[in-house]
């Protein structure tokens, strides 16, 4: 009997590296899921550790700005399955300059997350690196963080950010922005990768119910994490498809 060493895989064996692109390629396929469809039909079915979103504005979704109860109550519907799972949750939003204030859309979501039992466990802001002469729109975004809280008001003890990584440290992130082929509602991938690497564990999954371009995505799989993402939109839908496909052939 012949002992000794034996390479699993010869690379003098052209077949052999085909079958590695191909175990490369459905590892990836069955690591990320992109799914069309409202996420409100899917939010308490899939599983996930942790959500980073950045959830659509009101002209996204035909609302008036003024009928904050009418949000509230959309963000309710997306989000219930995930109150129930418990799971941490990042939303990535700009407030709304309307007429002559702001509707803080921050504070609508804080209301919610506290009506489910949420706390906001930290909140930062993103600067985005534009020079604005006209202010008709904000240029800096909340990232708000919110972790299940014990009977105390505080964020429950399997709550766990990663300390040690220190891109997430400082309270206001000055980032440029950057969009998949100019895709007008993107957020840089340098903002989700921070997000993602502060709350999520090797193995753990992120879901993006509101999934856009495809930007968690892509953090994801560059941080090495899984996705799973819903878009009701399919010309939006087809457009995060292609992101990923070209990520992969990049
Ligand atoms: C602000 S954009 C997300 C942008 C994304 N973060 C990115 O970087 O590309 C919000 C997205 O939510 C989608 N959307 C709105 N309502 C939805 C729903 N009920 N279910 C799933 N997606 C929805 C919109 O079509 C839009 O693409």
């Amino acid at each position: 009997m012949k002992t000794g060493h034996y390479p699993i895989c010869d690379f003098g064996d052209l077949s052999c590296l085909f079958f590695i692109v191909v175990f490369l390629f459905l590892a990836l396929e069955f690591c990320m899921s992109l799914i069309l469809g409202d996420c409100r039909n899917f939010t308490g079915q899939l599983e996930y550790d942790y959500i980073f979103s950045s959830p659509p504005d009101f002209d996204e979704i035909g609302f008036d700005p003024n009928d904050r109860g009418q949000y509230q109550t959309f963000i309710k519907e997306c989000f219930n399955g995930a109150f129930e799972k418990k799971v941490p949750i990042t939303f990535a939003l700009t407030d709304r300059k309307y007429k002559s204030g702001v509707i803080s859309k921050s504070n609508l979501l804080m209301n919610v997350m506290r009506l489910y039992g949420y706390t906001l466990a930290s909140h930062k802001i993103w600067a985005k690196a534009i020079d604005t002469e006209w202010m008709m729109r904000l240029t800096y975004s909340n990232v708000m963080t919110f972790a299940p809280a014990n009977k105390k008001g505080n964020p429950v003890s399997s709550f766990k950010v990663n300390r040690d990584y220190k891109p997430f440290r400082p309270d206001v992130w000055s980032i440029a922005r950057d969009a998949y082929k100019g895709y007008g509602y993107a957020i840089p991938v340098e903002l989700v990768k921070r997000c993602l690497m502060a709350h999520l564990r090797s193995g753990q999954r992120v879901y993006d119910p509101f999934m856009g371009s495809g930007t968690t995505a892509v953090a994801a799989i560059q941080c090495g994490f899984d996705f799973v993402g819903t878009e009701i939109d399919e010309t939006t839908f087809q457009l995060s498809q292609q992101r990923l496909k070209d990520l992969k052939t990049s």
